[in-house]
């Protein structure tokens, strides 16, 4: 499991407590990062104790009862509660992860969570994904294909074809996987970190697909690509269970292989 801790300096002050009511009876304590740009001049960490008696088994469900009835004011992501929209990736215990796929008894003792690490906090634990989301309108993550689409019918593929993208398809640009990887905090802006690249390779992996020359141009950069070192943080964070360091690699091959390089 890839944790993290934040220097002690860096640390947010304790904030507000909301106990447990009284006839509460399987108490469990949650500390959530607070920071509201436009009232506060520090973060905080708030702690809310909460009924597992009165309240769903998942991360995400303690975290909606906290702000339907405890604190409105928090603010967080989430959509599907199924680990399909991959908009609840936030920092629990130090690891990054889905919260609606994440069971609160995996956890023992306080439940800490923080914003995916190292993106700007627009507040609470929404973090800000646009400069996430313009590298991967960068890599171009639609088919591109010199052939006519047929009229009658769908592009086909055969079965094979079709399981080379497994583990790659399964993607929900969640950002648990780039925001654990220390090459993308430091070269974020450049870097394209293994969420994109695991994408970018998704197409280049595509059989319908016939633009590998171009996407593999765009990729054979030192910063884009090369600034992969297989730490595989990424690997072990991706609450999907996929291996964007082994697709990185591929891409590395594919490089390598190409007769036109
Ligand atoms: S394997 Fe590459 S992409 Fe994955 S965490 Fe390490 S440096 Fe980052
Ligand atoms: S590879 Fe996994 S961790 Fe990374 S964005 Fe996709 S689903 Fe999330
Ligand atoms: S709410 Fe959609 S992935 Fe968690």
């Amino acid at each position: 499991m890839v944790e993290f801790s934040l220097p002690a300096n860096a640390r947010p002050q304790r904030g507000k407590h909301y106990p447990a009511e009284s006839s509460a009876r399987r108490i469990k304590r949650f500390e959530i990062y607070r920071w509201d740009p436009e009232q506060d001049s520090n973060p905080c960490i708030d702690s809310y104790e909460i009924d597992l008696d009165d309240c769903g088994p998942m991360v995400l469900d303690a975290i909606l009862k906290i702000k339907n009835q405890i604190d409105s004011s928090l603010s967080f992501r989430r959509s599907c509660r199924e680990g399909v929209c991959g908009s609840c990736a936030m920092n629990v215990n130090g690891s990054n992860t889905l919260v609606c796929t994440k069971a609160i008894s995996d956890y023992s003792g306080t439940i800490k969570i923080f914003p995916l690490p190292h993106l700007p906090v627009i507040k609470d634990l929404v973090a800000d994904m646009q400069h996430f989301f313009a590298q991967y309108a960068s890599i171009q993550p639609w088919l591109i294909s010199s052939q006519p689409a047929p009229q009658d019918r769908e592009r086909l593929q055969s079965p094979q074809q079709r399981a080379v993208l497994d583990g790659l398809y399964e993607c929900v640009l969640c950002a648990c996987c780039s925001t654990s990887c220390p090459s993308y905090w430091w070269n974020g802006e450049r870097y394209l970190g293994p969420a994109v690249l695991l994408q970018a390779y998704r197409w280049l992996a595509d059989s319908r697909d016939d633009a590998d020359e171009q996407r593999l141009a765009q990729l054979d950069d030192a910063f884009k690509l090369y600034r992969c070192h297989t730490i595989m943080n990424c690997t072990d964070t991706c609450p999907k269970g996929l291996n964007p360091a082994k697709a990185i690699a591929e891409i590395k091959k594919r490089l390598v292989q190409d007769p036109s390089r």
